[in-house]
Protein backbone atom coordinates (compact mmCIF):
# COMPACT_ATOMS: atom_id res chain seq x y z
CA UNK A 1 0.00 0.00 0.00
CA UNK A 2 1.43 3.44 -0.91
CA UNK A 3 1.67 6.41 0.71
CA UNK A 4 -0.60 8.32 -1.69
CA UNK A 5 -3.33 5.75 -0.46
CA UNK A 6 -2.65 6.06 3.31
CA UNK A 7 -2.96 10.03 2.05
CA UNK A 8 -6.53 9.73 0.97
CA UNK A 9 -7.65 6.89 3.57
CA UNK A 10 -7.45 10.11 6.17
CA UNK A 11 -8.48 12.50 4.37
CA UNK A 12 -11.92 10.53 3.80
CA UNK A 13 -11.68 9.87 7.50
CA UNK A 14 -11.29 13.48 8.56
CA UNK A 15 -13.91 14.40 5.81
CA UNK A 16 -16.09 12.16 8.06
CA UNK A 17 -15.68 13.69 10.90
CA UNK A 18 -15.66 16.71 9.98
CA UNK A 19 -18.93 16.43 8.19
CA UNK A 20 -20.68 15.01 11.67
CA UNK A 21 -19.23 17.65 13.79
CA UNK A 22 -20.77 20.52 11.09
CA UNK A 23 -24.34 18.27 11.52
CA UNK A 24 -24.30 18.28 14.96
CA UNK A 25 -23.44 22.25 15.20
CA UNK A 26 -26.41 22.84 12.39
CA UNK A 27 -28.41 20.98 14.58
CA UNK A 28 -27.24 22.70 18.46
CA UNK A 29 -27.89 25.74 16.89
CA UNK A 30 -31.06 25.37 15.53
CA UNK A 31 -31.97 23.99 18.68
CA UNK A 32 -30.47 27.09 20.88
CA UNK A 33 -32.45 29.43 18.47
CA UNK A 34 -35.79 27.91 20.31
CA UNK A 35 -36.78 28.72 23.63
CA UNK A 36 -37.32 26.89 27.07
CA UNK A 37 -34.97 23.89 25.93
CA UNK A 38 -33.77 21.75 28.67
CA UNK A 39 -30.87 22.34 29.92
CA UNK A 40 -30.49 18.67 30.30
CA UNK A 41 -30.43 17.99 26.36
CA UNK A 42 -28.24 21.03 25.26
CA UNK A 43 -25.75 19.66 27.85
CA UNK A 44 -26.03 16.27 25.88
CA UNK A 45 -25.38 18.26 22.46
CA UNK A 46 -22.39 19.86 23.76
CA UNK A 47 -20.71 16.35 25.29
CA UNK A 48 -21.65 15.43 21.99
CA UNK A 49 -19.87 17.84 19.78
CA UNK A 50 -16.43 17.71 22.48
CA UNK A 51 -16.37 13.94 21.99
CA UNK A 52 -16.20 14.27 18.50
CA UNK A 53 -14.09 17.75 17.90
CA UNK A 54 -11.76 15.54 20.31
CA UNK A 55 -11.99 12.58 18.04
CA UNK A 56 -11.31 14.65 15.07
CA UNK A 57 -8.38 16.12 16.69
CA UNK A 58 -6.52 12.83 17.46
CA UNK A 59 -7.37 11.62 14.28
CA UNK A 60 -5.26 14.64 12.03
CA UNK A 61 -2.45 14.79 15.13
CA UNK A 62 -2.07 11.16 14.24
CA UNK A 63 -2.17 11.46 10.62
CA UNK A 64 2.08 12.31 10.19
CA UNK A 65 2.61 8.94 12.55
CA UNK A 66 1.01 6.54 9.77
CA UNK A 67 3.08 7.07 7.26
CA UNK A 68 6.25 5.51 9.53
CA UNK A 69 7.74 2.59 8.74
CA UNK A 70 9.04 1.41 11.89
CA UNK A 71 7.10 0.67 15.32
CA UNK A 72 6.58 2.53 18.08
CA UNK A 73 6.90 0.37 21.18
CA UNK A 74 4.39 0.74 24.12
CA UNK A 75 3.36 -1.16 26.99
CA UNK A 76 -0.23 -0.86 27.27
CA UNK A 77 -3.25 -2.91 29.09
CA UNK A 78 -5.14 -4.53 26.16
CA UNK A 79 -8.56 -5.31 27.43
CA UNK A 80 -8.49 -1.25 28.26
CA UNK A 81 -7.81 -0.03 24.54
CA UNK A 82 -10.85 -2.45 23.65
CA UNK A 83 -13.01 -0.99 25.81
CA UNK A 84 -11.97 2.52 24.99
CA UNK A 85 -12.78 1.36 20.94
CA UNK A 86 -16.37 0.14 21.58
CA UNK A 87 -16.57 3.62 24.17
CA UNK A 88 -16.25 5.49 21.01
CA UNK A 89 -18.69 3.30 18.81
CA UNK A 90 -21.35 3.43 21.26
CA UNK A 91 -23.50 6.25 19.48
CA UNK A 92 -23.16 4.27 16.11
CA UNK A 93 -23.69 0.52 17.82
CA UNK A 94 -27.14 1.81 20.19
CA UNK A 95 -28.46 3.24 16.52
CA UNK A 96 -28.55 -0.34 14.93
CA UNK A 97 -29.44 -1.45 19.03
CA UNK A 98 -26.43 -3.76 19.02
CA UNK A 99 -25.17 -5.53 21.44
CA UNK A 100 -21.50 -5.99 21.85
CA UNK A 101 -20.93 -9.53 24.00
CA UNK A 102 -16.88 -9.00 25.36
CA UNK A 103 -15.02 -12.39 25.75
CA UNK A 104 -12.07 -11.33 27.99
CA UNK A 105 -9.26 -14.06 28.18
CA UNK A 106 -7.58 -12.49 31.67
CA UNK A 107 -4.38 -14.30 31.09
CA UNK A 108 -3.51 -11.03 29.00
CA UNK A 109 -2.82 -8.10 30.87
CA UNK A 110 -0.57 -5.54 29.47
CA UNK A 111 1.11 -6.10 26.31
CA UNK A 112 4.36 -4.39 24.55
CA UNK A 113 3.14 -3.23 20.74
CA UNK A 114 2.73 -0.60 18.76
CA UNK A 115 -0.52 0.86 20.29
CA UNK A 116 -1.89 3.22 17.12
CA UNK A 117 -1.54 0.29 15.02
CA UNK A 118 -3.44 -2.38 16.88
CA UNK A 119 -5.88 0.30 17.59
CA UNK A 120 -6.55 0.90 14.12
CA UNK A 121 -7.48 -2.60 12.97
CA UNK A 122 -9.58 -3.16 15.91
CA UNK A 123 -11.27 0.06 15.21
CA UNK A 124 -11.49 -1.05 11.27
CA UNK A 125 -12.87 -4.44 12.00
CA UNK A 126 -15.32 -3.61 14.77
CA UNK A 127 -16.49 -0.45 12.50
CA UNK A 128 -17.03 -3.17 8.98
CA UNK A 129 -18.74 -5.77 11.27
CA UNK A 130 -21.22 -3.03 12.90
CA UNK A 131 -21.72 -2.03 9.28
CA UNK A 132 -22.46 -5.34 8.02
CA UNK A 133 -24.67 -6.79 10.82
CA UNK A 134 -28.35 -7.13 11.08
CA UNK A 135 -29.86 -4.80 13.33
CA UNK A 136 -30.47 -6.28 16.98
CA UNK A 137 -27.60 -8.54 16.61
CA UNK A 138 -24.67 -9.07 18.73
CA UNK A 139 -20.84 -8.89 18.07
CA UNK A 140 -18.72 -11.48 19.80
CA UNK A 141 -15.55 -9.87 20.57
CA UNK A 142 -13.11 -12.17 21.99
CA UNK A 143 -9.75 -12.35 22.58
CA UNK A 144 -7.53 -15.34 23.68
CA UNK A 145 -3.91 -15.87 24.55
CA UNK A 146 -2.17 -18.59 22.69
CA UNK A 147 1.82 -19.11 23.58
CA UNK A 148 3.71 -15.79 22.96
CA UNK A 149 0.40 -14.54 20.75
CA UNK A 150 -2.86 -13.32 21.48
CA UNK A 151 -5.72 -14.27 19.42
CA UNK A 152 -8.74 -12.15 18.73
CA UNK A 153 -11.96 -12.67 17.09
CA UNK A 154 -14.55 -10.62 15.78
CA UNK A 155 -17.88 -11.91 14.99
CA UNK A 156 -20.82 -10.64 13.51
CA UNK A 157 -24.62 -11.35 12.30
CA UNK A 158 -24.83 -10.44 8.52
CA UNK A 159 -24.73 -11.19 5.08
CA UNK A 160 -21.94 -13.71 3.74
CA UNK A 161 -19.10 -11.90 1.77
CA UNK A 162 -18.75 -12.80 -1.44
CA UNK A 163 -16.18 -14.86 -2.95
CA UNK A 164 -15.49 -12.40 -5.13
CA UNK A 165 -15.03 -9.93 -2.26
CA UNK A 166 -13.14 -12.30 -0.21
CA UNK A 167 -10.64 -12.54 -2.76
CA UNK A 168 -9.07 -9.29 -2.66
CA UNK A 169 -10.63 -7.90 0.50
CA UNK A 170 -7.10 -6.74 1.88
CA UNK A 171 -6.36 -4.76 -1.29
CA UNK A 172 -7.07 -1.01 -1.30
CA UNK A 173 -10.15 0.50 -2.47
CA UNK A 174 -12.23 -2.49 -2.93
CA UNK A 175 -15.76 -1.54 -1.37
CA UNK A 176 -18.94 -2.63 -1.64
CA UNK A 177 -20.31 0.59 0.30
CA UNK A 178 -21.67 4.01 -1.13
CA UNK A 179 -19.72 5.93 1.62
CA UNK A 180 -16.82 3.68 2.15
CA UNK A 181 -13.58 4.08 1.02
CA UNK A 182 -11.78 0.27 0.72
CA UNK A 183 -9.07 1.73 2.40
CA UNK A 184 -10.00 0.09 6.23
CA UNK A 185 -8.67 -3.36 5.56
CA UNK A 186 -5.99 -2.72 3.72
CA UNK A 187 -4.42 -0.18 5.93
CA UNK A 188 -4.89 -2.94 9.14
CA UNK A 189 -3.37 -5.54 6.89
CA UNK A 190 -0.43 -3.44 5.97
CA UNK A 191 -0.43 -2.80 10.07
CA UNK A 192 -0.99 -6.07 11.45
CA UNK A 193 2.12 -7.17 8.56
CA UNK A 194 3.87 -4.56 10.25
CA UNK A 195 3.80 -6.13 13.82
CA UNK A 196 4.42 -9.46 12.30
CA UNK A 197 1.21 -10.53 13.06
CA UNK A 198 -2.09 -12.52 10.92
CA UNK A 199 -5.44 -11.66 10.09
CA UNK A 200 -7.75 -13.95 8.46
CA UNK A 201 -11.37 -13.70 7.23
CA UNK A 202 -14.04 -16.41 7.40
CA UNK A 203 -17.80 -16.03 6.33
CA UNK A 204 -20.69 -17.76 5.62
CA UNK A 205 -24.42 -16.80 5.35
CA UNK A 206 -24.88 -16.55 8.76
CA UNK A 207 -21.91 -14.74 10.17
CA UNK A 208 -18.69 -13.43 9.37
CA UNK A 209 -15.51 -13.70 11.72
CA UNK A 210 -11.96 -11.63 11.39
CA UNK A 211 -9.63 -13.42 13.29
CA UNK A 212 -6.23 -11.37 14.07
CA UNK A 213 -2.85 -12.43 15.66
CA UNK A 214 0.09 -11.25 17.03
CA UNK A 215 2.35 -11.00 19.24
CA UNK A 216 2.32 -10.44 22.64
CA UNK A 217 5.75 -8.77 23.00
CA UNK A 218 6.83 -7.78 19.82
CA UNK A 219 10.38 -6.35 20.55
CA UNK A 220 10.94 -10.06 22.10
CA UNK A 221 9.52 -12.27 19.68
CA UNK A 222 11.70 -10.23 17.29
CA UNK A 223 15.20 -11.40 18.71
CA UNK A 224 13.36 -15.17 18.56
CA UNK A 225 12.82 -15.45 14.85
CA UNK A 226 16.33 -13.57 14.76
CA UNK A 227 18.19 -16.18 16.84
CA UNK A 228 16.36 -18.93 14.75
CA UNK A 229 17.82 -17.29 11.28
N1 LIG B 1 -17.90 -7.96 8.68
C1 LIG B 1 -18.14 -7.82 7.38
N2 LIG B 1 -19.28 -8.33 6.83
C2 LIG B 1 -19.54 -8.19 5.52
N3 LIG B 1 -18.72 -7.56 4.64
C3 LIG B 1 -17.59 -7.04 5.11
C4 LIG B 1 -17.22 -7.14 6.49
N4 LIG B 1 -16.02 -6.55 6.63
C5 LIG B 1 -15.66 -6.10 5.43
N5 LIG B 1 -16.59 -6.38 4.49
C6 LIG B 1 -16.52 -6.08 3.05
O1 LIG B 1 -15.19 -5.70 2.73
C7 LIG B 1 -15.19 -4.44 2.07
C8 LIG B 1 -13.89 -3.72 2.36
O2 LIG B 1 -13.83 -3.31 3.73
P1 LIG B 1 -12.93 -2.05 4.10
O3 LIG B 1 -13.03 -1.84 5.56
O4 LIG B 1 -11.58 -2.22 3.54
O5 LIG B 1 -13.59 -0.85 3.31
P2 LIG B 1 -15.00 -0.13 3.58
O6 LIG B 1 -15.53 -0.52 4.91
O7 LIG B 1 -15.86 -0.39 2.40
O8 LIG B 1 -14.58 1.42 3.60
P3 LIG B 1 -13.77 2.19 4.75
O9 LIG B 1 -13.37 1.19 5.78
O10 LIG B 1 -12.58 2.76 4.07
O11 LIG B 1 -14.72 3.21 5.25
C9 LIG B 1 -16.45 -3.75 2.58
O12 LIG B 1 -16.91 -2.74 1.66
C10 LIG B 1 -17.43 -4.92 2.66
O13 LIG B 1 -17.97 -5.23 1.41
MG1 LIG C 1 -14.30 -0.41 6.64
Amino acid sequence: MENREIFEYFIHKIKNSTQTILLNAQILKKVVERKNIPREKMTKMVDKLCQQSEKLYREVRDTGFYFREENVMEKFDFHCLINDIIEDFQGFIAKRSLHIKTEYDLMIGKIDQDKLKVATVLENILKNSIEASYNNGDIIFSTKKVGEFIMVKIINFGAEISKEIRKKIFKPMITTKSSGSGFGLAISKRFIDDIKGEIKVNSSDQQTEFIITFPIDLESYEKIIDSRR
